[in-house]
């Protein structure tokens, strides 16, 4: 394994090498890898297509890269440990090797079920070992897998499997989730009754609740796993054969299966899981996040698989049964790098010290953050009262579609500063522009924040969609990728992330649409039109506030409120819902008709005297109404 990055010196050279000659660079880096054959060229590209190629030529698959090449140096080391939702719930443990043995078998039986290279499979499970042997199985066969986050509701689910017309559906009889049982297989089968593409449905079995069974179409994990035979020659697949989808929210009320590629995103995922992190030989890595989403893919399963790591996995929440859990964790198995999200920082600072004191904290070295802006004081909480002023803080900035981490410190080598995410990792070239797509050159500036050059794990297309995935990244600013986010730079050219500038909203650093809250909103027989903006929360960062029109008054507001909150968590998921919902009679509109959302965020925001410029209105008298009977 090469070795990390150790000094602000020598990260200012590795920068200035990957921005000189990209391409030596990051052939350098694949070099480290098993390969079954060699790439024939390092890059090419074309950002007006778009389309970016790494390591074309080149064959091998990421599974033998994350599992077999260990297997000599470290079978019988540590690769995932599991903590289950309930503490009294024994604890499990999968070294390299058993890992590979049951990788290999569930291969076996995706084969064994009809299982083909190129076809798409959906996964709605758990936060279980078996969600991480699942994935590795599609990848070690060449199947795409397109994980879909075990909070999303039946529709959001159905959805997901027809875009990607996936033929097999991996569930479980239920997820623990604190007090709670999801019903993942009920929700399952009122997902497919939507869906034609599904053949056949694996369940394993968690919570032993009471499921229906469909002869012909469900079939249970064990048996499958009983009849399937050991051992599974990997799938030889092409550096740029699709990995994975991944659905993301967008400004349509449609979410995009934003799409990763193999050889690339290997590449970037192992060098910026051990650099970001500092990871060392025996280091115990826990990354919070959910598989579901792209922190769990890039590191919980492939960034710390591929670096060799052990990767700890837990199954339930911040809070159950009480706010000390994660720190009950940390204790019991000396973690000694910890990556959460703001939103959970807050909560559990907002629980008070009496449920963090009770732990030993001392195994912690690095401490990360990632999904959402973290404010100046969660950042000053988490470094002092967790990491007692003794670990570096890495905020890390990246997306779905990033595949990895794009601007963060390197912890303990590069500087940090509370809320910056500081600078780009080599090989990264972000730059800031203006609303016209001009770059602003010099520090101290605001803009837009672009990349402008290919990084190996950048997604490829939108699947199925390759024109959107165009107009949405590529087309806003010629020849830049366009991410989206406001960012400024200070004195020394360090980032800061400002938030969105689209409309897609960060929640608990969930990423989320507002038009496709809108829409489940819309639903409503007494539902007019609707607008959400986002406003700033102590906890989430983001609460989500509605402002509704309706057909007839409603007779009793909050049962109607409760209606509408309920389509949203059946059409999109319990994460999606308003936290306030205001009854308006028009929304503040140009004359262009389109919602002038930047009024309706003041308004949210509790600051309706400062609304700025509204002369280009249609009818500014509906501000007033609306400024009046604000929540
Ligand atoms: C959006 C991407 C990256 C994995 C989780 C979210 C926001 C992410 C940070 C950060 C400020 C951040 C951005 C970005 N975001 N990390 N460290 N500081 N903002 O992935 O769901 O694709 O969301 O999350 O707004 O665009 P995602």
């Amino acid at each position: 394994m090469e070795k990390n990055i150790t000094s602000f010196e020598e990260y200012k050279t590795e920068y200035a090498k990957s921005i000189n000659a990209p391409e030596q660079f990051w052939e350098g880096k694949a070099n480290n890898f098993t390969w079954q054959k060699k790439w024939d060229t390092v890059l090419q590209w074309d950002f007006t297509k778009p389309e970016v190629k790494w390591f074309e030529g080149g064959k091998l698959n990421i599974t033998e890269n994350c599992l077999d090449r260990h297997l000599e140096q470290r079978g019988n080391q540590t690769a995932i440990k599991w903590i289950a939702n309930n503490p009294n719930e024994q604890s499990r443990r999968l070294s390299y090797k058993k890992l590979h043995t049951e990788v290999c078998k569930f291969a076996n039986v995706l084969k064994n079920n009809g299982v083909k290279k190129g076809d798409r499979i959906c996964l709605y499970m758990p936060m279980v070992p078996e969600l991480v042997i699942a994935v590795l199985a599609c990848a070690r066969i060449g199947a795409v897998h397109s994980v879909v986050f075990a909070g999303f509701s039946a529709k959001a689910l159905a959805d997901r499997i027809n875009d990607a017309t996936c033929n097999i559906l991996i569930t479980a009889d239920g997820g623990f989730r604190g007090a709670k049982i999801t019903a993942l297989k009920d929700i399952s089968d009122e997902a497919m009754k939507n869906t034609s593409s599904i053949e056949k449905c694996i369940v394993l079995e968690r919570t032993k609740s009471k499921i229906v069974m469909q002869k012909g179409r469900d079939v249970w994990w064990h048996n499958e796993m009983q009849k399937a035979s050991a051992g599974c020659a990997i799938e030889i697949m092409d550096s740029e054969d699709p990995l994975f989808i991944l659905y993301t929210s967008g400004s349509t009320g449609k979410p995009k299966g934003i799409q990763h590629s193999t050889a690339g995103y290997m590449v970037y995922t192992e060098y910026s899981f051990r650099n970001v992190f500092q990871y060392t030989e025996g280091d115990v890595y826990w990354c919070t996040a959910d598989i579901g989403w792209i922190t769990g893919h890039s590191y919980i399963v492939y960034g710390p698989l591929l670096s060799g790591a052990t990767t700890l996995i837990f199954e339930g929440i911040p809070t159950y049964p009480d706010a000390g859990r994660f720190w009950q964790i940390v204790e019991e198995n000396k973690v000694n790098i910890f990556y959460t999200a703001p939103t959970a920082i807050r909560a559990l600072e907002a629980k008070g010290m009496e449920f963090v004191n009770p732990y030993d904290l001392s195994s912690l070295k690095i401490l990360g953050t990632v999904g959402e802006p973290i404010n100046e004081d969660a950042w000053h909480w988490y470094g002092s009262e967790i990491g007692k002023d003794n670990c570096p803080i890495v905020d890390t900035w990246w997306q779905t579609e990033t595949g990895g981490i794009m601007i963060s410190n390197l912890a303990g080598v590069t500087p940090s500063k509370p809320t910056f995410a500081t600078l780009p990792l080599p090989g990264i070239q972000p730059c800031l522009v203006d609303e016209k797509g001009n770059e602003i050159l010099g520090n101290s500036v605001e803009g837009r924040l672009c990349i402008k050059y290919p990084w190996p794990s950048i997604a490829r297309t939108i699947y199925g969609n390759h024109k959107r995935f165009k107009d949405t990244y590529f087309s806003v600013f010629a020849n830049k990728y366009f991410t989206g986010d406001g960012a400024l730079h200070d004195e020394n050219g360090m980032y800061r992330i400002t938030g969105r500038v689209d409309d897609v909203l960060i929640v608990s650093g969930h990423n989320l649409g507002t038009a496709e809250i809108e829409s489940a909103m819309d639903q409503h027989k007494n539902v007019c039109e609707t607008a959400i903006v986002g406003y700033p929360h102590p906890i989430k960062g983001n609460g989500i506030y509605a402002y509704v029109i309706c057909h007839n008054t409603p007779e009793n507001s909050d049962s109607l409120r409760k209606e509408i909150n309920d389509l949203v968590t059946k059409q999109v998921g319990a994460i999606a819902k308003a936290d306030k919902i205001q009854f308006v009679n028009g929304l503040p509109k140009t004359r262009s008709g389109k919602i002038m959302r930047r009024i309706l965020r003041k308004i949210a925001a509790g600051e309706s005297d400062n609304l700025g410029d509204i002369s280009t209105l249609l009818d500014p008298t509906v501000v007033e109404e609306i400024k009046i009977t604000a929540q």
